[in-house]
């Protein structure tokens, strides 16, 4: 699978067809996915937001470390509020990153080297700009133009108070009062984010059908699949009951039930319906849903035979660095998502949650989505992070299942913790003015070349969050061909996991290195991942893969290894 040379055109649509039609059924299955959170990848016209054409020149430099398919973040029409994630025009693309061409000389430059591409979709909610929006706040109350949104009219004597006590999971209020026509405050609007991403209404079938359009757009273009955003968000519950909020929930609800916004059993049917859709197509499409649960078995309900294909494993990546946590997530995971016939997921990193270089090592709890900050409790120790972040991804990637990755996570990249106030962009920091930073510490734009403008983001020196010069040392050129470095361990891992079919294979634990070992084996590779910090002795056997020095028969603390036996 990996690319070798450059292909006329000829042989490259051949090829292309080959992989699309025959390579590997079911790919997602096995794939590690990595994950492009584009304005923040590579810059090719030097304004210092990252995009496709910049994307499609280190297309190369994926392929080289040996990844199956790439994850777009989103790329479409969007006033850029929550980076993207706020969709003017679902089937464009944002002149910010380049155009609809740029978007298929990427896409079929990423099939040349038989990589797939999922794109994101953000269907639970649009930008305020979107023109259904527009001609929501331009209609009367009760009209079908508000019927594709969550209008309701508020309580109190005259409608002043929001219709009930939902909170955005970037702060404050989760509804904001429109003014009508009159010029009179009017009817609220529901946004489970900014207020500038007001929320579909689900079960209005003209969304619905809006969406099947969206999806046939992009498949027609040839997108892998789709990695759908707030997949347990999108219907809520009948009436909009207040909530009260548990005090375990994450604002995402990873860790509370009932919910009256998340995980309501009517969701189901519309990935049911869009599971139909992609069956129409050739090839081998998927779909992903990032959808935050409390549990690996209520986040396989997404992955049911006629659901999605995948969901990501937030429980794994909400563990902290403990054996027996990370023993019983993978145990409970890898029941649940084989249990309704699909892989499981891990994940470690992405674009909403402090990079695990830096959230391993942090001492005091940190809830998803606050991030940090040069005041908050708890600070890394950044070589204890990039310790259990290596030893982390290198007991991730010897697990039976599928993988993602997160550009940057490849370098060692920690979080960015020193953004100045006036830098920052996240939603999260303004709704909360400065309590929570937000998550543009993991989004800071990643480091190509030591010595260039901008660590070789672009050519002008450009940045839209400013990098730190410590970076310097973790460019990709820094550490490539470099022994020891982060760059050649990810290689080294994901050649032997490719080689040896570990995401094919499956895990048979081993006992006997104590509570502070994670041990496995999967096919002829024992695993050993070494939580504590006593040094563990080591079985006989050929290191193939070390997440550290590894030296006379032990296995030092925060340190994975695979061993090859017989
Ligand atoms: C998802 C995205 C996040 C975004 C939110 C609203 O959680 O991953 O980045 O802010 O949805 O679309």
């Amino acid at each position: 699978m990996q690319y070798a040379g450059r292909m006329t055109s000829a042989e490259t649509i051949e090829r292309t067809d080959a992989f699309l039609t025959t390579v590997g059924g079911e790919w997602w299955r096995t794939a590690v996915i990595y994950q492009i959170y584009p304005r923040s990848f590579a810059d090719a016209s030097g304004d210092g937001i990252g995009d496709l054409p910049g994307i499609t020149s280190h297309l190369d430099d994926l392929a080289h470390l040996g990844i199956d398919a790439i994850w777009l973040s989103p790329f479409q029409r969007s006033p850029q509020k929550d980076a993207g994630y706020d969709v003017s025009d679902y089937c464009d693309v944002d002149p910010l990153f380049g155009t609809l061409a740029d978007f298929d000389d990427m896409l079929a430059a990423a099939h040349e080297r038989s990589i797939r591409v999922i794109v994101d979709l953000v269907p639970n909610h649009s930008s305020d700009q979107h023109e259904w929006f527009q001609q929501a706040l331009a209609a009367a109350p009760h009209s079908t133009e508000r019927a594709r949104y969550m209008f309701r009219d508020g309580k109190g004597e005259n409608g002043e108070l929001p219709p009930n006590n939902w909170e955005s999971v970037f702060g404050g209020p989760a509804w904001t009062r429109v003014v009508e026509a009159d010029g009179e405050p009017g009817q609220w609007y529901l946004h489970l984010f900014d207020s500038s991403q007001p929320d579909f209404d689900w079960s209005n079938e003209e969304v619905r059908e809006e969406f099947r359009r969206i999806l046939r757009f992009w498949l027609d273009r040839g997108v892998d699949g789709f990695r759908v955003d707030v997949a347990h968000g999108l219907v809520k519950a009948e009436g909009l009951p207040d909530y009260i909020p548990n005090p375990e929930a994450g604002s995402m609800g990873g860790e509370a039930e009932n919910v009256p916004y998340w995980g309501q059993d009517a969701v189901h049917e519309v990935y049911r319906d869009w599971r139909r859709i992609l069956e129409e197509y050739q090839g081998d499409r998927a779909l992903a849903a990032e959808a935050w649960l409390p549990t690996a078995a209520r986040t396989a309900e997404w992955v049911r035979h006629d659901e999605m294909h995948q969901a990501f494993n937030f429980p794994y990546l909400e563990t902290k660095w403990n054996a027996a946590d990370l023993r019983e997530v993978i145990e409970v995971s890898l029941h649940a998502f084989p249990g309704v016939g699909a892989p499981s997921t891990w994940v470690l990193s992405n674009h909403d949650v402090v990079r695990h270089a830096s959230r391993l090592a942090l001492t005091a709890e940190n809830p998803q989505g606050h991030g940090i900050g040069p005041d908050s409790p708890g600070q890394p120790i950044p070589e204890v992070g990039l310790a259990r972040a290596r030893a982390a991804t290198t007991l991730m990637l010897a697990l039976p299942g599928s993988a993602y990755l997160y550009q940057g996570e490849e370098l060692g990249l920690p979080e960015v913790i020193d953004i100045p106030g006036d830098a920052r962009q996240d939603p999260t920091w303004f709704r909360t003015n400065g309590e929570r930073y937000g998550r543009d510490g993991c989004r800071v734009p990643i480091p190509w070349n030591a010595d260039a403008p901008a660590y070789g983001f672009n050519a002008t020196g450009a940045s839209w969050l400013p990098q730190p010069a410590e970076w310097a040392t973790l460019a990709r050129d820094a550490q490539t061909g470099v022994e020891g470095s982060t760059l050649e361990l990810y290689r080294a891992l994901l050649a032997e996991r490719r080689a040896r079919s570990l995401g094919a294979g499956s895990l048979e634990w081993i006992d006997g290195y104590g509570t502070d070992a994670v041990a496995f084996r999967n096919g002829n590779v024992t695993v050993i991942a070494n939580t504590g910090s006593t040094p563990i002795a080591l079985p006989g056997g050929i290191v193939i893969a070390s997440s550290g020095p590894v030296a006379d028969g032990e296995l030092p603390g925060d340190t994975t290894v695979w061993i090859e036996t017989a």
